[in-house]
């Protein structure tokens, strides 16, 4: 056995994809070897999905038969409805759409057919119910009611009005189409690898998809975003970044490991495992975080992160990652803290099924080992093994 043991499994390569390219070197992202700055905001979100799950970007009649299937599908099934009123109130969003999502697999006819056709319709499901859960459980644990679904709108709009109950304007409709889009899909990331393991064993996608949604939620994945705009919260003036990120860092190399790692030793937001450099996807969301804030009068947000941005390059090489200025456009779209991670999700859907499609096409288990760093083989103790034990 090859015991080349890479901790984390850093720059292991686990499986073949054609899905989606990183050149963590120069921050560049390509989905089916498109970049994604050429992407975003110029090729809509559910032609996005198209792209990811079937190779190529749709034609206009393709473009328009997806989104009369995906419209046609629209609409919160009741008794998922009536598990969140079950819900405490404080129970976390992502938790509300993991257990949603698992409720939505046995409500599926599809749910066992493994076949690609019925992997499709499942996957057009999914992108639907992610944000109708995401959407029905913020308005339920606030006191309001769902809203119901409609045909004629865009995957953004849709999504908005379910959160709002009134019609966004085409102006931040399109900032989170932009926002779905950057966060579609990203290689082997860990909620991504977590679905296809699922996939690999042959379970069914909305088993991944809970894989999927629960690996998402750390600090160290998707649920950094929410930790990042408590973090600005937390600091709330500009003038006091550089002392917050000072705390935050300051005298590592008197710390043992597992101190660094501790989340309150990090500025969540930058790192990455891949990338050396702020990505595209940052630098787009840096745009966008800065327009929307001065658009929202939330433009003191906007300046505490450029003042932690620039307090982390003074003192670290550490990248910035999506999750840092994307949490400023959430705060500018009136998004609260702990509902950042379910709007990654509600991208990143996309992405889970597009992985579990092509995993399925070429499926062999995924099941890796472990460096064994146990006690050596030994025997029982004299008198360890009880007189009624079926051993003795
Ligand atoms: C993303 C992340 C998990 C990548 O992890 P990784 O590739 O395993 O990198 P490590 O955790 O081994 O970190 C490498 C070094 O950089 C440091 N580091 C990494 N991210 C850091 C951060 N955000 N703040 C401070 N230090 C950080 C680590 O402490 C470690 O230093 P050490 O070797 O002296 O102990 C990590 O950068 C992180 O925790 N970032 C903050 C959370 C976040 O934004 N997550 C979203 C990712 S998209």
């Amino acid at each position: 056995m090859d015991s080349a043991f890479k901790d984390g499994l850093e720059d292991v390569i686990a499986a073949r994809s054609a899905i989606c390219a990183i050149d963590g070197a120069a921050g560049r992202l390509y989905y089916r070897g498109y970049e994604i700055g050429d992407l975003a905001g110029a090729v809509p979100f559910e032609d996005i999905t198209v792209l990811l799950w079937r190779g190529e970007l749709p034609t206009a009649r393709e473009a328009a038969e997806f989104r009369a299937r995906l419209h046609a599908e629209r609409g919160l099934p009741a008794p998922i409805v009536s598990l969140l009123r079950s819900l405490p109130r404080d129970c976390h969003p992502l938790d509300a759409l993991r257990t949603a999502v698992s409720l939505s697999a046995a409500l599926d006819a599809d749910v066992r057919a493994s076949d690609v056709d019925g992997n499709v319709r499942k996957s057009l499901r999914l992108l639907n119910r992610v944000p109708e859960i995401v959407a029905a459980w913020h308005r339920i644990r606030t006191g309001r009611e769902p809203v119901g679904a409609r045909a004629d709108e865009s995957h953004a709009a849709y999504f908005l009005r379910l959160l709002e109950a009134r019609e966004p304007s085409p102006e931040v409709a399109r900032v989170l189409d932009v926002v779905l889009t950057l966060h579609a899909d990203h290689e082997f990331n860990a909620s991504t690898f977590a679905a296809r393991v699922a996939v690999a064993t042959l379970a069914d996608l909305h088993a991944a998809v809970v894989a999927a949604i629960a690996t998402l939620k750390g600090p160290r994945h998707g649920g950094a975003n929410e930790d990042v705009l408590r973090m600005l919260q937390e600091i709330g003036d500009p003038a006091r970044a550089e002392a917050f990120v000072a705390s935050r860092l300051g005298g590592r190399e008197g710390r043992s490991r597992a101190e660094r790692a501790d989340p309150k030793a990090r500025v969540p937001g930058f790192g990455h495992r891949v990338y050396r450099v702020d990505d595209a996807r940052a630098r787009v969301l840096r745009g966008m975080a800065k327009s929307m804030a001065e658009a929202t009068g939330r433009a003191r947000m906007f300046a505490v992160a450029e003042a932690v941005y620039d307090a982390m390059r003074a003192r670290t090489s550490l990248p910035v990652n999506v999750d840092f200025f994307s949490a400023v456009v959430y705060d500018a779209l009136g998004i609260p803290a702990d509902l950042c991670t379910s709007i990654f999700a509600t991208g990143r859907v996309a992405g889970w099924c597009a992985h579990a499609l092509e995993q399925y096409a070429d499926n062999r288990l995924i099941r890796p080992r472990a460096e064994y760093t146990g006690h050596a083989p030994r025997t029982l103790p004299t008198g360890a093994v009880a007189a009624t034990s079926p051993l003795s």
